[in-house]
């Protein structure tokens, strides 16, 4: 089962292979924006990938598309409804 640590809180839950980010964050009562509800569609749910990225769910046109409009983007940023978790252990920064 990975874990997923979720910074700057610092919270680490177990979660479940298969979930995206956005859904394991969520469901440990961190808060944190996700404007079309997982369509890839707003970047509201930008995150930075601190450890673990090569488990992670490979990223998608549509995810691409979207980071590549987004501000601040570096090579370590996901969209966390769109990033599944693997079998490893994660760690995430979330941004303001
Ligand atoms: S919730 Fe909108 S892009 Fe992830």
């Amino acid at each position: 089962m990975p874990m997923l640590t979720i910074n700057p809180s610092g919270t680490t839950v177990p979660s479940t292979e298969g979930m995206s980010i956005l859904e394991a964050v969520l469901a440990a009562g961190v808060k944190m924006p996700h404007k079309c509800e997982g369509k890839a569609e707003c970047g509201s749910c930008h995150i930075f990938v601190v450890e673990g990225r090569k488990t992670l769910s490979k990223t998608q046109r549509a995810e691409n598309e979207r980071l590549d409009a987004i501000v601040g983007v570096s090579s370590n940023s996901r969209l966390a409804c769109q990033a599944k978790l693997g079998s490893e252990n994660v760690t995430v920064e979330l941004l303001d």
